[in-house]
């Protein structure tokens, strides 16, 4: 099936770059919101976004233009999907909410049209139940900032149908995106699902008092982006409680967040939203002590638990490519991928080392899986 329309469901973080992404790839979106003040929020970063990309010479004027005209931002939802043939969702996560929106576009959109949902953490499965076309219900999960991040995960929900993946598929590839297909509806999906583990850790040991999280970040400075606990405050702690919190109930008890992280986010140091998290960010990006760096700890432990729940993922049918794997981890912001890391490393050290982990804190999470003790995967 042939994409020329597409109609965003949300004008706001995710929303409007997703609505951004699909003007920039050639096609017409209407963009709805609820309340004309989302609506032309949405619209004026759009607006400042691509002005961003004329005066950087990415695009011209003309385009910046042709690009707008092709926007129509609405908040009659009923003209935003009556001619939309794939309808992205991204309100935000509640499932009442994203069940009576799948509703009421099942009833407007036209026959054929795909319904995605861009949730992190909802089950897709059960959003399709809202409508009468399960088969035409898929997860297209874009990463934040849509514009930058080259990651889309195109997920199946149980009922969804091939012809309906391929096209969510072909749209992404022409945004520019890399789409990388999840078989299974599950939570965190692959990027977030990899990660999840060493999130774990890094409330563990912010619980447990010792090394401190600059002690720990010191290790890795230097050689990523953001170091882990820079990272987690960047990220804000009230979504990474929200998650935990999410993964303690589909994945884990190991995940219930423990008495440092319900303090940090009940005295509402969220990290860079609110200026202070672990670290103070008043005066922008935080100076990151690096002169006394634990040894308790090494980068190879974090690597350990990406490549374990990697591991999971293909054990339990989420995705059956390693290879995969890596290119949405690598797409994703995440660097390297887990299983190219791992034949640098060697199996037999990274069961080690989760070993070690499961027993230091008495969290099965952490325990190496039989597809890592066998150590072939091959990428
Ligand atoms: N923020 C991220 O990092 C991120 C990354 C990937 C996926 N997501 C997912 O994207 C979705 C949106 O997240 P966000 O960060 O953009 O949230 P947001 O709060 O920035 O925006 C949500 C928007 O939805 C609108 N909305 C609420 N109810 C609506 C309705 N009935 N009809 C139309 N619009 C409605 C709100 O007015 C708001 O503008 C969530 O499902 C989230 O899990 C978020």
């Amino acid at each position: 099936m042939e994409v020329k329309k597409i109609a965003v469901i949300g004008a706001g973080a995710m929303g409007n770059g997703i609505a951004q992404v699909g003007i920039m790839a050639g096609y017409k979106v209407a963009m709805h919101d609820v309340e004309q003040r989302f609506v032309d929020r949405g619209l004026g970063t759009i607006k400042e976004s691509l002005a961003k990309f004329v005066g950087k010479g990415k695009i011209t004027q003309e385009q910046n233009d042709d690009m707008l005209a092709r926007l129509t931002p609405t908040i009659d939802l009923k003209a935003a999907s009556q001619d939309a043939d794939l309808i992205i969702e991204a309100v935000f996560e509640d499932m009442a909410v994203k069940k009576k929106i799948f509703g009421d576009i099942d009833g407007l959109a036209p026959a054929h049209a795909i319904l995605a949902s861009n949730t992190s953490s909802m089950s897709i499965t059960e959003i399709a139940t809202a409508t009468k076309r399960p088969d035409k219900v898929v997860g297209m999960h874009f990463f934040n900032p849509a514009v930058l991040m080259k990651l889309v995960e195109v997920i199946y929900a149980q009922k969804s149908s091939d012809a309906a993946i391929q096209t969510t598929v072909e749209v992404a590839k022409q945004m520019q995106k890399v789409p990388v297909i999840v078989r299974k509806d599950s939570p965190g999906f692959i990027y977030n699902r990899v990660n999840a583990p060493a999130s774990l850790l890094l409330q563990l040991i912010l619980d447990k008092g010792s090394p401190t999280p600059e002690q720990f970040d010191a290790v890795f400075k230097g050689f990523v982006p953001m170091t882990p606990f820079e990272l987690q405050d960047y990220v804000g702690w009230d979504i990474i409680i929200h998650t935990q919190e999410y993964y303690s109930k589909t994945l884990s008890k190991d995940y219930t967040p423990r008495k440092a992280l319900v303090d940090l986010v009940k005295a509402g140091t969220l990290g860079k939203k609110t200026g202070k998290g672990i670290y103070d960010w008043s005066a922008g990006r935080p100076t990151i002590d690096t002169s006394n760096p634990t040894t308790e700890f090494d980068a190879t432990h974090m690597v350990a638990l990406q490549v374990n729940e990697a591991t999971k993922l293909l054990e339990e049918g989420v995705t059956d490519s390693p290879a995969d794997i890596d290119l949405a981890i690598a797409n994703g912001g995440g660097g390297i991928g887990p299983f190219t890391l791992a034949k640098g490393i060697g199996y037999p050290v990274l069961v080690q080392k989760c070993n070690e982990l499961a027993d230091k804190f008495g969290v099965e999470v952490f325990r190496p899986t039989k597809t890592m003790q066998e150590g072939k995967i091959e990428v």
